[in-house]
Formats: structure tokens, sequence, C-alpha cells
């Protein structure tokens, strides 16, 4: 068989080089339309050692986790899968994003902006197209490795490119699935392919899509589509004595057998005799299923009535299902989203109700839609924050939508990036320098350093492919050095996970511009006469920790040329909980501490984002949300958002005159136990209906502790 090489595809030891395999547990960050009695079903099923029942899965993250983090669960188990991977140039990551009319004005009266890539959206398109077409095609190639290992015995693969790259992952996939298992090309006319004129080619009009079978077992069911009212209006002509129209087609075989070789009813059999023997004959004509013409020179015809006709069997060129285009109710404004009828098509041929379809780059979440609507159970990945976000609010729009969760990798992923970022080499294991991570004076801007240390350790290096823990969950070091027998084995793991936190913690504050500060528990830096508190990557800031840092700053402040002469000190994160921005102003109360609370950038895990320049920590934007209480009646009214103006865009703000305009979903969870956060109630912005609603009320069944 010929082969496609492309730089990178084997290593020094000529041998194929696989895609990295981190398996890592998902966290589940939000249920959504699950009802309180499904939760408690839920919940006594885990707690019995039951299956709990089926949800279907929204996940936030790279497919470069994502799949080998499914594998332990799903390998072998999807029925179908169909990816629409990002082709071509970056014009996946960048949309028009449209800023909703005040409460007060014109429905009509919007704006709109492009919203630009993201660092980590951009780090994916560089990931993808670094090296060109030598670096898609092996990230092309390590996605079909993995979803093959995913698709069950009977399952099928669509893949939906266009002529960038389609012949390219032609000959990849025939190597992954193998020749045999392809089973066709199909052809999407998307547009009308005028010809515009400065052009020295055609205008594309296609899109292509590969269909692979696992093995020649795969799903298959016959689509029938009706055809144009011009074609029906042609063929189907002739009118029967009750009045039912019927299209004639012959009934001549293609090649002479004796069971088809006879005269019927003074009608000569024509050269290879009829396509049906003379039994079956003799059946249609009972029937009524025959035409005979008044001229017996001439052949008969079987009759397909127009009122029983199901269509044409579906052949490859699909050039039926339109684009999205105007007014079209399905338009999400997703730059690359597919109509539900071209998803609905696939589910149909190659599913059955009940099987489980994946979508690993689900944009606006077109094939979770179809699957949910056809009863399919679905997995639907993207690595944006808008897809994800725009999914979700396209499923809550499906009437009786089946209740979903939506997951992220989260606390795993960085878990397992502090490890493999930060763990001392065995000769740098020295447990002083947790308590001093790095003496005044000797601090360096970002950038330097880490950038030093990043390119050091190639992206592919071996220590940073393998996963650190194999058991899930277990990188806590409290859990696993409470395990651990020998207590010398036990204080040279806890010191490396201290040098690991030092470094982490360093590393964050010089990404911060903060000066690293020793001698305190809760106090990590100081940045502008404020003090700077670096949260662990594996847990949210929580009000005790809150409380916690805000006594450690009085004790500070005022002390030593590296301590605030105020209270105020910058609380950074990678999750707060909930109710944070009512905790700050507690403590500013209570304390007297000036705390801000600012989000740790997920971009910081990339080492690219981070050689690039400077990385932005936003400040938690602050809702104020008015409560009022009835008996068993809570009525929740939003009453103002604020976000720290210098991290709006400079246009937005400038467009937005109320402070609803900034909120497209809000949702309540009417139970919250400070765990999974079970959205019970939203209200969001959608084209159609884009007023939200900035009130709620709920009545309790039972009365409040
Ligand atoms: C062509 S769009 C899919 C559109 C989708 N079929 C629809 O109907 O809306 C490709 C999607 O892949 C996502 N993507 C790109 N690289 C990714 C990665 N490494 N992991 C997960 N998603 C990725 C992009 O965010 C984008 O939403």
């Amino acid at each position: 068989m010929a082969e496609l090489i492309w730089d990178g595809k084997y290593d020094e030891h000529h041998n194929k080089r696989a895609p990295v395999r981190i398996e890592l547990p998902f966290q589940t960050v939000e249920t959504v339309n699950e009802s309180v009695q499904e939760r408690q079903r839920t919940l006594e099923l885990s707690s019995s050692g039951n299956d709990p029942e089926w949800r279907n899965r929204l996940i936030w993250g790279d497919k470069k986790y994502v799949l080998p983090s499914l594998l332990p669960e799903f390998a072998g188990k999807v029925d179908l899968i169909y990816i629409d991977p990002p082709f071509d140039t970056g014009a996946d990551f960048s949309f028009i994003a449209t800023i909703p009319s005040e409460p007060s004005g014109d429905e009509d009266d919007i704006e709109t902006f492009l919203k630009e890539p993201s660092m980590i959206e951009q780090k994916a398109y560089r990931d993808t197209w670094n090296a060109g077409l030598n670096s898609y095609l092996q990230w092309f190639n390590d996605s079909a490795v993995q979803l093959r290992e995913l698709l069950s015995e009977t399952g099928s693969f669509y893949v939906h490119l266009d002529w960038h790259v389609v012949h390219y992952a032609k000959a990849v996939l025939d190597e992954v699935f193998g020749a045999q298992n392809f089973i066709n090309e199909i052809v999407w006319r998307r547009k009308g392919g005028s010809a515009l004129g400065t052009m020295r080619r055609l205008s594309t009009a296609t899109d292509s899509l590969l269909l692979y079978g696992k093995t020649e077992a795969y799903r298959w069911k016959v689509r029938y589509e009706m055809p144009s009212t011009d074609y029906i209006e042609q063929n189907f002509s002739k009118v029967d004595s009750s009045g039912r129209k019927f299209q004639a087609t012959v009934m001549r075989s293609p090649s002479p057998r004796p069971n088809l070789m006879y005269d019927y009813k003074g009608y000569k059999m024509p050269p290879n005799g009829w396509s049906v023997p003379r039994k079956t004959m003799e059946e249609l004509d009972r029937k009524g299923m025959l035409y005979f013409p008044e001229d017996k020179s001439k052949q008969i015809y079987k009759k397909i009535y127009l009122d029983e006709y199901v269509g044409q069997p579906v052949n490859s060129l699909w050039d039926d299902i339109a684009t999205l285009k105007g007014k079209n109710v399905e338009i999400v404004d997703y730059p690359t989203q597919k109509p539900e009828a071209l998803l609905a098509r696939i589910l149909n041929i190659s599913s059955n109700e009940a099987d489980l379809i994946l979508d690993c780059f689900c944009g606006s979440g077109t094939t979770a839609v179809a699957a949910e609507k056809l009863n399919r159970r679905w997995i639907a990945c993207d690595l944006g924050r808008f897809a994800i976000h725009t999914t979700r609010k396209r499923l809550l729009g499906i009437p009786g939508v089946k209740p979903f969760v939506v997951q992220n990798l989260g606390k795993y992923e960085r878990q397992q990036w502090q490890v493999a970022e930060f763990t001392p080499s065995p000769s740098t294991v020295i447990l002083s320098e947790a308590k001093d991570p790095m003496p005044a004076g000797t601090q360096q801007r970002p950038g330097k350093e880490f950038s030093a240390r990043f390119s050091d350790r190639g992206e592919n290096a071996p220590q940073r492919r393998s996963s650190p823990q194999a058991g899930k969950g277990s990188f806590d070091s409290r859990t696993r050095f409470a395990s651990e027998s020998g207590s010398s084995a036990q204080d040279d793991r806890l010191k490396e996970q201290l040098q690991r936190e030092t470094a982490y913690r360093k590393f964050i504050l010089e990404l911060y511009h903060a000066t690293p500060v020793s001698g305190h528990v809760w106090l990590h830096g100081v940045k502008g006469g404020r003090m700077v508190h670096v949260a662990a990557v594996d847990a949210p800031v929580t009000r005790a920790d809150v409380n916690a840092i805000a006594a450690e700053v009085w004790k500070a402040s005022g002390k030593g040329p590296n301590s605030p002469q105020k209270p105020a000190v910058d609380v950074l994160g990678w999750e707060f909980a909930l109710d944070m921005n009512e905790t700050a102003k507690q403590v500013a109360a209570e304390a007297r501490v000036d705390a801000a609370f600012k989000k740790i950038p997920r971009e910081v895990l990339e080492k690219k984002a981070v050689e690039q320049g400077d990385v932005y920590f936003f400040e938690l934007g602050a809702l104020s949300v008015d409560s009022k209480i009835k008996k068993r009646e809570l009525m929740l009214t939003l009453s103002d958002f604020v976000i720290p103006s210098d991290d709006v865009p400079a246009e937005v703000r400038t467009a937005i005159k109320h402070w609803s305009q900034m909120v497209d979903y809000w949702a309540v969870d009417w139970d919250f136990k400070e765990d999974t956060f079970h959205n019970q109630w939203q209200s969001y912005r959608t084209r159609k209906s884009p007023k939200l609603e900035l009130a709620v009320k709920h009545e309790y069944l039972d009365p409040g502790k």
C-alpha cells in the first residue's frame, strides 16, 4: 500500500509517533435540567454501588486531553463519530459577537464587534498548523487513532473537510482505519458556486465527508429522500381510474435468466426477460400494481403511487441540504455552524436510537442537538468557551431536553501540569528553598527565565508525556502521602511536593509581576503595595481561606520593606467559591482589608502563550442580586453587574449603556450545597428572543433551616 509521510511522523528510531496519552478524570462543573428527584435518584444509585443513569456530556477541553481521558470508560463503545475539525485558517476562533440593546431600548438596536481568538484558541491553532501541513497531519492522525479506539465494532466515523486537506486526510485515514473500511466520499454541495470574475480558478461549492466503518459490520440504514417538485410533476404524470397519481417504471431484467423469460397476458417479454419471475408478476397484477399499455407491442410497467412513494435512496451527492443563511432560525452566529439536517441524515443512516454519538469539535453543538432530537446519547467537546456556552444554550432551547452535565478536566489538568512543569529534578530537591522561594533582589521579570525553562523541555520530551499518576484523583498530595509507608519515602515526597508548589507560586508571581515574599503561610508576594496570595491549583478559594488571608494581611502590613503599608491583598485563584464578591465586601467591612479576586487565566498552562507576552489576570465580575423572601417564596432580582472596566475592550465599553447588556445567560441552583452547580432555572438571550429576564421567583416545598 502507498503511504503518506510527513515530517515528524516517525521518531529517530523509525517508530511511528503515538499520540500523547494522558488519562485525566473529568470534573462535573454543572448539571443542566436535572430535577431534584432525578438528582436524588443518581445519588442513591451511586451510593448503592450501581451505575448512575446515563447523562449526556458537554465537555470543555482540548481533544488532546479529552480523547485519551474518555478511553478508559468508552473505548469500543461509541457508535458514531462525526468530526468537523478546524482546517484552513484560524477563522474557527474569531467571530462577530453581538451586544444586545439596553433594557429600555429598541430590540433591533444591537451593536457587534469582532471577538478575537483567545490565547488558548490561538495556541490550539498554532498546535495544529505551526509546521504547516506536517503538524496538521500529525495532529489529525493523533485524533483519528484515538477516535478509532473509541469506536465500537459496528461504529462509523464521518470526517467533514474541504479541498484544503481532504486528499491528505483520505491517505491518513486509510492507514488508520484500513483502506478496506473506507465506505464513501460524500460530497455536500453547500452553496451556489457562482464564479468570481477575478479568480483564476473555479469557486468552491462543495465540502467532502469521508466515511469509514471500524469493521465491515458497520451499522447501515438506507435513507430515502423526496426529489424536487419538478421531478415529481414530470414523473408522476399518470392517473389511475380512482384518481391516484402514479409513476410507470420499466420492468426489464438487465441480464437473461430462465425464470424471467416468459410472455404475460399477450405482452412479449423484453430481450433479457422481465425483472420479476411469473409468480411475482401475478401477485403485482392481483394487487393492481401493473400498468398495461393499450398497445400490446409495448411493455408492462410497474406502478409506483405518489401517495406511497418514499423517495429515492440517498446517494453520495448531497445537494438537497441548504447552508444556513439569512434569517434561518437555526443560526446561532457561530461562523462554522453546519445545518442540523446534515447531521440528522448522518445519524439516521449510521445509528439507532440510544446509540452513543461523539463529536470532539462540536462548535455550536449541531451534532449534540441533532442527537438529542433523534433520541441518541451524545458526548460533545470543544476547547472554545464560546462553543460550550453556545451549545448549552442551543440544547436548552430543545423542548424536553434530557438532563446533561457540563464537564472539564479543570483541576486534574492543572495538577498534571503542575507535576509535569514544576517537579524538581532529583539533584535539586532542597527543602530549605520551600521557605524562601526567592530572596528579595533576585527576582526576574516574567518571560526570561520561564521561556528558557520551557524551551529546555521540548513539548514532546518524554517526561512531559506520561501521566504522573494512573489512579484518578491521586494527585492530591495529602491522600498520597498519608497512604505511603516508610517515613523517609514520605519525607522525600513531601519535600518534592513543597518544592513543586513553591516553584509553581514563583512562576505565577512572576507572570503577575509581583515580588515573592517569605515567612508567611497565606501570603506569597507583594505588588504595588498590596500583598498577593496564589491559590493552589486544585481547590477553589473559599470564604475560610479569605478569612485566614485577611488575618495574615493585618499581621504583615507595615512590617518590613516587602510588606504593604495598608491592609490590601490580591487573591489569585483558578476557581472561587460562588459568593466571593460578597465575601470580599464582608472581609473589607469586618476586617478592614481591601481584597481583590483575580482569576489565574488558563493560558498560563500553555508555554507558547506565556512566552508570547503579558498574561492578563482578570478581576472577578461582581453580580449583585436582591432577594426577597415571602413565606416559602424566594424572589431573586439581578440589580447590578460590574466588570472592572480595564478588562473590557474599548469598543464594547462604549457600546454598553446598562450593566445588563453584559449578561448573556444566568442560572440558579435553588438548593446549592457548595458542590456541583445544579442549573435548575436559567434565562438567556437568543437571536429570536434577545431579552433577558432579570427576576425569578421560586416556591420551596419545605421550610428552610
Ligand atoms: C469547524 S468548527 C465545528 C463546527 C460545528 N460542526 C458546528 O456545526 O457548529 C471546529 C471547532 O473545533 C474546535 N477546536 C479546534 N481545535 C480543537 C481542539 N484541539 N480540541 C477541541 N476543539 C477544538 C473549535 O473551537 C471549533 O469550534
